[in-house]
């Protein structure tokens, strides 16, 4: 790795965005490299960093890329610095090199993508048509769904994301997402579940969720580093969900009232139990395959077993 260069300071409508169709059209790649094995980082975005001349990322993330970065400018920044980040990026595209600016699982997902996107229009980038920067960004696999894997299939059924965090979100909005995802029975990944300064927001986050009726012995998962050296899982239910250590690089999946553990799995029901005998595969009396659902007076399948969805 080459050392970083100085940084170039933003220049919104400065000398580096030079609009001259001669210069050479710089490229920025947004690239989400999941969950940190590599056997988890897609062909496109080890391509997109192997074509990279300069690697931008939080450090913590160059360190996990580190053996791909030989030959290359790297510029690590801390936690807050995003914003840094991608203008560091832009000028760096501006100036016609390929940069990849990267984030771990997928970029889109809590990731830099976002801010990019809206630094750039910001700063007069006209789109996929601007003449001298190219963007693209390269999807990556996010921690739900590395997560999920460790632990089973807990997301078979309708679920949503949430972050914690609300360094960037008013915490009110934060707790309204909450109970509308608790009272739509999804089952729910909390992202940024807590960190050493913030330390109430998940035991607040339970407590709303038992208060709206989310059962306390609703399975949970609670996973550290997905696909890293210290992963670790605890399966574990809502009311205890409290009892373990858990920080910045967990995320806690919570079931709806239909996950179960199953043969040590958590397992969330994709609905086949509603209408077929899961056991013989036998379609049940009074369904139809290919048809919706057929339901009864107080509106539950005909012949389901109560465990379905
Ligand atoms: C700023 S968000 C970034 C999310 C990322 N863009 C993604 O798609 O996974 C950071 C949060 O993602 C979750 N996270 C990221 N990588 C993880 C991993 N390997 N194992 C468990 N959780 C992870 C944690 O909840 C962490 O607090």
């Amino acid at each position: 790795m080459n050392e970083p260069r100085a940084q170039t300071p933003p220049r919104p409508g400065g000398a580096g965005e030079d609009p001259s169709p001669h210069a050479r059209r710089g490229k920025l790649l947004l690239v989400g490299f999941g969950p940190g094995a590599h056997d988890h980082l897609s062909f496109r975005a080890r391509a997109a960093i192997a074509e990279a001349e300069v690697v931008i990322g939080y450090s913590t993330y160059i360190k996990l890329i580190a053996d791909l970065l030989d030959g290359k400018e790297v510029h690590r920044k801390g936690m807050s610095e995003e914003l840094d980040r991608v203008h560091l990026a832009y000028d760096l595209a501006l100036e016609g090199r390929t940069v990849a600016l990267i984030s771990s699982g997928d970029i889109c997902v809590y990731g830099m993508a976002g801010p990019a996107l809206e630094v750039l229009a910001a700063r007069g980038w006209r789109g996929l048509d601007d003449e001298r920067v190219e963007v693209e960004v390269v999807p990556g696999i996010s921690a739900v769904n590395a997560v999920a894997s460790l632990v089973g299939a807990p997301l078979t059924h309708d679920y949503c994301t949430i972050s914690l965090s609300d360094l960037l979100t008013p915490w009110p909005v934060i707790e309204r997402r909450v109970i509308a995802a608790t009272e739509g029975d999804f089952v729910i990944a909390l992202y940024n579940p807590q960190s050493k300064r913030r330390t109430w927001q998940l035991p607040r986050t339970v407590e709303l969720m038992l208060e709206h009726g989310r059962a306390p012995h609703t399975p949970v998962a609670i996973v550290k580093s997905a696909y890293r050296k210290r992963q670790n899982i605890v399966l574990t239910t809502l009311d205890d969900l409290c009892n373990h250590p858990i920080g910045m690089l967990t995320t806690v999946l919570i079931g709806n009232s239909h996950t179960r553990f199953t043969a040590g799995r958590m397992v969330t029901p994709r609905g086949y139990g509603n209408k077929y005998d899961v056991e013989t595969g036998a379609l049940r009396e009074g369904q139809q395959r290919l048809r919706s659902l057929r339901l009864d007076a107080d509106g539950r399948p005909i012949g389901a077993a109560p465990e379905g969805t």
